[in-house]
This record gives C-alpha cells, sequence and structure tokens, in this order.
C-alpha cells in the first residue's frame, strides 16, 4: 500500500506530548522486532515460527519508518533496555508454550492498539500532520491483525494464571512507555 511519507521530522513544529509519543513508538517498535526475535530462538513449533517470522517481517517495516524518520534527538536514551526487554519477553513467553506466546501477543498488540488509538485521537483535526497520521493508522492496522491472529490462535478462554500474565504485560507496556517517553 502506497502511504504518503510524512514531511521531515526536523521541520515539524509538534506539541511536546507528540514528541513524547513517538520517541515511546521508536521504542516500541524496536521492542516489538525483538519480541519476535527471541520467540524465534526460543521455539520449533512450525505454527509459532510461521507466526513469529511474519510478525517480525511487518514490525520491521514499522521501525524502519521511525528509524528513517525520527532524528537521534527524537530517539529514547534507553533503546538497549527495550530491545532486551522485548527479547526477553519473546524468549520467556515461548519457552512457556505456544499458548504463552500468543497470549503475550494478544496482550501485547492490545496495549498497542490502545497507544495508537491514543495518539490517532490527538493528530485528529491537525491537517499538517494528516500523512503522520496515515502512517499510525496503518501500522495500527497491522497491530490489530497481529492481536486479533494470536487472539484467534488461543483456542480457550484464558484461565487466571494467563489472566495475571497478560496484566503483567498491560502494567509493564504502560511502565515502559512513560519511561521511554522521557528518556
Ligand atoms: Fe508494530
Ligand atoms: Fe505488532
Amino acid at each position: 500500500m502506497f502511504m504518503q511519507r510524512p514531511a521531515p521530522y526536523e521541520t515539524l513544529t509538534l506539541d511536546p506530548c507528540l514528541v513524547r509519543a513517538l520517541r515511546s513508538d521508536h521504542a516500541g517498535e524496536a521492542g516489538a522486532v525483538e519480541i519476535y526475535r527471541g520467540m524465534l530462538a526460543c521455539t520449533r513449533n512450525p505454527k509459532l515460527r510461521r507466526f513469529a517470522d511474519r510478525h517480525l517481517r511487518t514490525e520491521q517495516q514499522h521501525l524502519a519508518f521511525f528509524d528513517s524518520w525520527l532524528s537521534p534527538a527524537g530517539r529514547s536514551h534507553a533503546l538497549p533496555l527495550w530491545r532486551l526487554a522485548g527479547w526477553l519477553l519473546g524468549a520467556l513467553s515461548a519457552l512457556g508454550g505456544t499458548r504463552m506466546a500468543f497470549e503475550t501477543v494478544r496482550a501485547v498488540e492490545s496495549f498497542v492498539d490502545d497507544h495508537y488509538a491514543t495518539q490517532l485521537r490527538f493528530l485528529e483535526g491537525k491537517p499538517e500532520l494528516a500523512a503522520l497520521a496515515g502512517m499510525i493508522a496503518c501500522f495500527r492496522e497491522d497491530e490489530l491483525e497481529h492481536r486479533d491472529e494470536a487472539a484467534a490462535a488461543l483456542t480457550r478462554a484464558p484461565n487466571w494464571p494467563e489472566r495475571c500474565w497478560s496484566a503483567v504485560i498491560g502494567t509493564g507496556s504502560r511502565v515502559g512507555v512513560a519511561i521511554a517517553a522521557r528518556i
């Protein structure tokens, strides 16, 4: 799909809230790439490998946009930490079995959906940022597909340990985004 590229980051006058949000987007996409790399390093299950491999490629596209568009000043200083956290999350969840891996992706992508939806509401009515909004809307569609594909792979409702795990991921993601937005 052709997407209009936003004007260069340096040329835009961005609200400080949006600057922080974009920094967290970049950190989140860097972490997402590593989640799937961590999964691929720790599973031999063919279904999970196909799933992780396909999603990895999409996350690499999301990351490539932020890598090439955000100036270094717009990036988190803690990127190695977000990458490590993502890899460990993917690896641990894959070691826990395919169900845990799919539950992890469902929880992460549910959080990312909310995160991008909040930004899109912020960008509404800002025609000068329409191309950026279009890009984020496209990424959000991809994340929704990831969430729904993971949910479809879960053949029964989550039990209480899985619900706890999802809650931990949701909280961890919120904390991670709050930190990445600032440093
Ligand atoms: Fe993504
Ligand atoms: Fe995703």
